[in-house]
């Protein structure tokens, strides 16, 4: 059986991919299935924890023991994820969001009679991972010196995990993104070959701030789940 050394801690888990209208009937999407991000929603939620599971486009069967809020776009999940973050001990950013978004989405379905197809204007989504952190480093500083003593885990989310997927110099990259983006663990997916999206499997590099790797062979996605969950347990307060 699993420890239950999560036992009273509120953790936030990310799952699937965002969709960005084009109009009433197109989206932009990706391929991301929710496995993994259910698979460590359903392990925290046996390891005891309170777990709150913002599902973006999912069609799997709801995982045992947590509380789903669905979303579609990365602004839904933002606010979903922000809110629940207020007062949560971990969050896991385990969804594939959109990087971009339409810049305005057509009230009516885009007709092919209209003539020419209008080039579709892309702008920038928030990166919902990097405002954690940079919202944690902000709390932090404005820690009393009293409170500060209380440590790096006196402000919530006390862990936050990140994920990415990188095909080449997955030290360098993902040491620099974990940086980037404040957060204490980064989970760097080794892409390609058929690996990952969609699969049962994963293969992973587990990086933790300050340095250390931890290599987690191809396997199940609940066993990288543990792994985390085991990283993420020995980091909480
Ligand atoms: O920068 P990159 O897309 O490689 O980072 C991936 C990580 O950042 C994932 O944890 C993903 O959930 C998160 N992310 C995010 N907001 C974005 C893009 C990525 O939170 N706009």
């Amino acid at each position: 059986g699993r420890p239950r050394d999560l036992a009273g801690r509120k953790v936030v888990v990310s799952a699937g991919g965002t969709r960005e209208a084009i109009d009433p009937v197109r989206f932009i999407g990706n391929r991301s299935s929710g496995l993994q991000g259910y698979a460590l929603a359903r392990t925290a939620a046996a390891r005891g924890a309170e777990v709150t599971l913002v599902a973006a486009n999912v069609t799997l069967p709801d995982p045992a023991g947590a509380a789903i809020v669905r979303v579609e776009s990365t602004a839904e999940l933002r606010e979903a994820v922000l809110s629940a973050s207020a007062d949560a001990d971990v969050v896991v950013m385990a969804a594939a969001v959109a990087d971009f978004r339409p810049e305005s989405r057509h009230d009516a379905k885009i007709k092919k009679t209209d003539g020419e197809p209008e080039a579709i204007r892309l702008v920038k989504n928030p990166d919902i991972l990097a405002e954690l952190g940079e919202r944690r480093r902000a709390a932090r500083t404005a820690l009393t010196d009293g409170d500060r003593e209380a440590g790096p885990g006196a402000v919530p989310p006390r862990v936050i995990v990140g994920f990415a997927a990188e095909t080449h110099d997955v030290l360098a990259n993902g040491q620099a993104k974990l940086a980037r983006k404040g957060c204490d663990l980064l989970v760097v997916n080794q892409v390609g070959e058929g690996l990952a999206f969609g699969t049962a499997g994963n293969a992973a590099t587990v990086l933790v701030a300050g340095g250390e790797a931890v290599e987690v062979p191809f396997g199940p996605k609940e066993d990288l789940a543990d792994v985390v969950w085991d990283l993420v347990a020995a980091r909480l307060p």
